[in-house]
């Protein structure tokens, strides 16, 4: 079944559908809506952002913080990783196994980046939060905080 998941370039034709893509109410603290993210992509070069698509449906999205995408400038310290910035499947496709298989997607995708060593992510510590399923995954905890977020990584 999660042998069909890809990661899809979001167009003119498939925007509205990855609009509507939300998480559960109890889920909104813990990742931005795809409007905003998608509209803050827009505006920041480092953002590279796709669709995730299991058997024919859109069923989340997710965006990196890429800072080796072309005509990005920044900091050398946002140079230094590159950082999975937002990640979410539909509340109506979660515990499929989607979400496991599009981090395998977006790891595989990252390992093909120059440079990085690690990809980076960080989570809201709540309960019903994504902590055990990044634990689960392979993320380790960094030790650091950020913004109030747990920082985490996984070795590529
Ligand atoms: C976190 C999220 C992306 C996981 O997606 P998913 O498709 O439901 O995950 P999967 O079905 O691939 O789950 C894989 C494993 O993680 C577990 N898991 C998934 N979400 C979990 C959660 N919130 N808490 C604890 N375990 C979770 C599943 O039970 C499964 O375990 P199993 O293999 O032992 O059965 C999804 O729950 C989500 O979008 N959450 C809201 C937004 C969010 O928190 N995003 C992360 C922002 S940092």
């Amino acid at each position: 079944m999660t042998d069909t998941v890809s990661l899809v370039e979001i167009t003119e034709k498939n925007l509205s559908d990855i609009l509507k893509l939300k998480v559960a109410p109890a889920q909104e603290s813990f990742v931005a809506s795809n409007a905003v993210s998608i509209a803050q992509a827009h505006f920041n070069k480092a953002a590279w952002f796709r669709a995730i698509q299991a058997e024919e449906k859109f069923v989340g999205f997710a965006m990196l913080f890429d800072p080796s995408q072309p005509g990005f400038e920044g900091t050398e310290e946002e140079h230094a990783d590159i950082w999975l910035w937002r990640f979410m499947i539909d509340e109506r496709y979660q515990k499929n196994g989607y979400g496991v298989e599009a981090l395998r997607l977006i790891c595989a995708h990252t390992k093909t980046r120059p440079s990085f060593e690690r990809l980076l992510a960080s989570y809201v510590d709540a309960p019903g939060g994504p902590e055990e399923f990044y634990l689960n995954y392979g993320f380790e905890k960094t030790g650091k905080i950020e913004d109030g977020e747990v920082v985490i990584s996984i070795d590529l």
